[in-house]
């Protein structure tokens, strides 16, 4: 036939909805063990028990766990040259490390050598979809849309805005960065598997003026996204009350310029108040969650179940360079423990529908990726159960299938991952020969 048809054979496991915060019995698991999951043009055409007849090519990684691939709803480009970086809390870590890093961006070179080697490390953690920082220049913005397009990701990211409160290299201006908006959206925006996020970098370097022009930008394209940073640390917060007297909070500076709609993705949201958190869920803006950042930085402690109730969705993100990792099981085993410290306890349910199906919800792309539905695009990870003696020990004795996602999500990482697609094209794998040989 002249379509294109792959089933992979596997253990494979996605959600049919949000699971219920602590609810390990679920009825929105779907777990299809030794199954095959058929992929027709790029896209997911149902998943059977039995074997498929020969009109398929069969990747056979039975024994392994088929997931959706992941979405990364907050990480930065630049920051993967400044990861793990000693010693410092948000705003002495943005000048010593991250704004250096990215004045280097201005350079086209450097920005497409980064947007390729950066997407391509996404791609090799099992993360096949992002909402990403570049940096304040044109030309960073360029290079990560085209080295997605090439690669066929879903990706979403915008020119950073900021024109003041950094080094003169990093500084735009409104009417220049208006400009590269409009310019850069009519390119790129709703282009191959591409969207523009409108992107503040966060409320001190950003003006009132140019902070209105976002929201003016956002106001006149509902199709836009919106991304930035809110309350993260406590420093933070006391500098933003000073620089706007007048907002009630943090949060109220995005509000009262429009950047909080049901496209917008804020990361953080440590020291949002009960206020806040209504003001949020009434816009539709979701919660980017950065356990491993806001550890690393030490910024402070989320309240998932709280900013839930609220009736804010949640996400959970990378935030490297902030975050020590791009792997989202890493950042999910230490959203596990930010939980742990708050009395709560981050099931692997909750915590793996948030970075598949729950941010394919929360962004508004739940019929194109997140999970296995019929129609979907194939943006699919296959990963090994257990690597080393001491995982593959632990994943003999588990009892039930949540405590052997859990043991999975907490001692697995990019090492585990043996291939991914993306719209059914294989985008990244371990082992060649070891593929080649299962077919
Ligand atoms: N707030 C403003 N810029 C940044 C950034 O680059 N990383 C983090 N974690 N917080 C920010
Ligand atoms: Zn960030």
């Amino acid at each position: 036939s002249p379509s294109s048809r792959l089933a992979l054979r596997g253990d494979l496991l996605d959600f049919v909805g949000a699971p219920g915060w602590g609810e390990l019995d679920s009825p929105t698991v779907r777990f299809q063990p030794d199954s095959w999951l058929l992929i027709e043009d790029g896209r997911l055409a149902g998943s059977q028990a039995q074997e498929p007849d020969d009109s398929w090519r069969k990747a056979d990684h039975s024994g392994r766990l088929i997931l959706p691939g992941f979405i990364d709803t907050h990480v930065h480009c630049p920051q993967l040259d400044v990861i793990a970086s000693y010693g410092a809390e948000l705003l002495d870590w943005l000048h010593r490390y991250t704004f250096p890093a990215e004045c280097r961006y201005a350079d086209p070179a450097v920005a497409q050598q980064g947007a390729a080697r950066f997407l391509d490390a996404l791609l090799a953690h099992g993360t096949t979809a992002a909402v990403v920082f570049p940096t304040v220049h044109k030309v960073s913005t360029e290079a990560l849309f085209a080295a997605a397009e090439e690669r066929g990701m879903r990706l979403i990211t915008g020119k950073v805005l900021m024109d003041r409160h950094a080094p003169p290299a990093l500084l735009d201006d409104v009417a220049g960065a208006e400009r590269d908006c409009i310019d850069l959206i009519q390119h790129w925006h709703g282009r191959a598997r591409l969207a523009y996020a409108v992107t503040p970098r966060f409320a001190p370097t950003s003006s009132p003026e140019q902070l209105a022009m976002a929201g003016a930008l956002c106001r006149a394209d509902a199709s836009l996204y919106m991304q930035t940073h809110v309350a993260e640390s406590r420093d933070e917060m006391r500098w933003v009350a000073q620089l706007f007297p007048s907002a009630r909070s943090y949060l109220d500076v995005y509000a009262a310029v429009g950047l909080l709609h049901p496209k917008a993705v804020l990361a953080h949201g440590i020291w949002l108040d009960a206020a806040d958190r209504r003001v949020l869920a009434d816009s539709g803006a979701h919660l980017a969650f950065c356990p491993s950042s806001n550890l690393f930085l030490g910024s402070g402690l989320l309240d998932w179940p709280a900013t839930a109730e609220a009736g804010v969705k949640v996400s959970v993100a990378s935030d490297v360079g902030g975050g020590t990792s791009l792997s989202l099981q890493r950042n999910l085993l230490d959203g596990y423990k930010v939980q742990a410290l708050a009395g709560h306890r981050l099931s692997a349910w909750t915590a793996l529908h948030a970075a598949t199906r729950g941010a394919a919800e929360a962004l508004g792309l739940a019929s194109e990726i997140g999970h296995f539905g019929v129609g979907t695009l194939a943006d699919v990870c296959v990963w090994d159960w257990a690597m080393g003696p001491v995982a593959q020990a632990r994943d003999a004795l588990v009892e039930s299938l949540h405590e052997r996602v859990f043991a999975w999500m907490s001692l697995s990482d990019e090492r585990n991952l043996a291939c991914s697609y993306v719209a059914g094209r294989q985008a990244f794998t371990r082992d060649i020969s070891r593929n080649l040989a299962r077919g």
